[in-house]
């Protein structure tokens, strides 16, 4: 009987760590979890190779099957996001009672493919249950480190059923569809950056207003192109975009999805430029490129776990700093960190360390189908912050 040690300190929270409970049975799976006095707490998924030994699914203690369970909060992840259109995030681990099964809904043309990220032994298990709902096309990626955690190997992609050709669709300012193309089987996370959507409209709209006639973007760690994509359609004028990335394979795709909105500008008599730089943001002093109207930069995370958070956080300090001398004087700046490792406050107090000339207009945060819930706090990983620059 897997019991705990104490009162859990964080009420509805889904994670309880070895430590937590009266012993560690060598068991991997489905079962309850019941408090000092034997009496029911959860069922969830015990994994006795992972710090976080159990993962809760539900609290009801109706809840002994399964395949039952996980069927019901996937409907319940897909009802939750009835109305969405285009691609968006239809299951977000924890945050839809699905601990570890992170699965991306990526429209096309003539039918929708599924990207599904197994993080947890529990996602593995729940696997069968996801595509028996879902069905094919299908991608299932395994190649995420965090596997290593539960005591799990990263493994190769696996892809079920005939991927679609040509691209996707995502959103553009809640109310057109936009194309992209990214490398859904191998790219980074699952291949494209779906919880940027809502701090780029916000962005897109602050963008909109800019008094120059022609404008400079540049966009730092851009991967697929998508925040210059949509700040094209925004501006509808003359436009440069520079899109830098360490990776080669992601700046193919940047061209592609950013050239594809420069094109009917160029058909209407603007200016549209687009250069794509393959470059380390952390040596973006040695970039030799005039001023631009806006910056945005959107790294990795740099504080993958606490250990290198002191470090993690000098890195945001040195990108930010380097970002910002490229702005012109009063450009927009839209500034991001991934790391759930990093509170909103903490964002806000490395950007004042890194003594930015830069006056704070708005923020945002992850798109509302990455569900964030109060009771657990790393489930609000994005921080975005726009400003503009006013040392001049
Ligand atoms: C969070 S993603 C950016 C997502 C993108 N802005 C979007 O909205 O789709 C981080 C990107 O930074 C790139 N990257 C990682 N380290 C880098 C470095 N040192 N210099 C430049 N780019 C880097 C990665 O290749 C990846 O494309």
């Amino acid at each position: 009987m897997l019991k705990l040690k104490t009162v859990l300190k964080r009420p509805g929270h889904p994670w309880v760590y070895s430590n937590e409970l009266v012993s560690m049975p060598q068991f991997q799976g489905f079962c309850p979890l019941y408090d000092t006095k034997d009496r029911f707490v959860a069922h969830g998924w015990m994994n006795y190779r992972a710090l976080i030994a159990f993962r809760i699914g539900s609290r009801d203690p109706q809840d002994i099957d399964h395949d039952a369970l996980v069927r019901r909060s996937l409907e319940r992840a897909i009802a939750l996001r009835a109305g969405m259109q285009g691609s968006y995030r239809l299951v977000f681990g924890e945050s839809d009672r699905l601990p570890g099964l992170v699965i991306d809904r990526y429209s096309y043309e003539n039918s929708v493919v599924h990207v599904v990220q197994l993080h947890t032994y529990a996602s593995e298990l729940m696997l069968p249950i996801v595509r028996e709902v879902l069905g094919e096309p299908m991608i299932v990626r395994r190649d995420i480190g965090v596997r290593e955690l539960e005591g799990m190997a990263k493994k190769e992609t696996e892809v079920f059923g005939e991927l679609p050709k040509g691209p996707f669709f995502v959103m553009h300012d809640e109310r057109e569809l936009m194309a992209f193309e990214s490398d859904l089987v191998s790219g980074q996370k699952t291949g494209f950056f779906l919880d940027q959507a809502a701090a780029i409209a916000q962005f897109g709209r602050l963008a909109r207003k800019l008094p120059f006639e022609h404008v400079r973007v540049l966009d730092l760690c851009t991967h697929v192109g998508q925040w210059s994509a949509h700040l094209a359609k925004f501006l509808d004028r003359s436009i440069t975009c520079i899109a830098v990335d360490s990776s080669a394979s992601a700046l193919e795709y940047a061209a592609l999805n950013i050239e594809r909105q420069l094109a009917p500008l160029r058909e209407r008599g603007h200016q549209a430029e687009l250069q794509c730089i393959q470059h380390d943001v952390m040596r973006l002093d040695e970039l030799k490129i005039p001023p631009c109207d806006i910056v945005i930069i959107d790294p990795p995370s740099f504080i993958k776990s606490k250990k290198n958070i002191v470090t993690g956080l000098k890195g945001y300090e040195k990108v930010n700093a380097l970002a910002v001398k490229k702005l012109s004087p009063q450009g927009l700046f839209a500034t991001c960190s991934c790391s759930r490792h990093v509170s909103g406050d903490e964002f806000y107090a490395l950007l004042g360390r890194a003594a930015l000339p830069i006056a704070w207009i708005g923020q945002s945060m992850q798109a509302r189908d990455h569900f964030v819930l109060s009771s657990f706090p790393e489930s609000r990983y994005l921080k975005v912050a726009f400003g503009v620059r006013c040392d001049s």
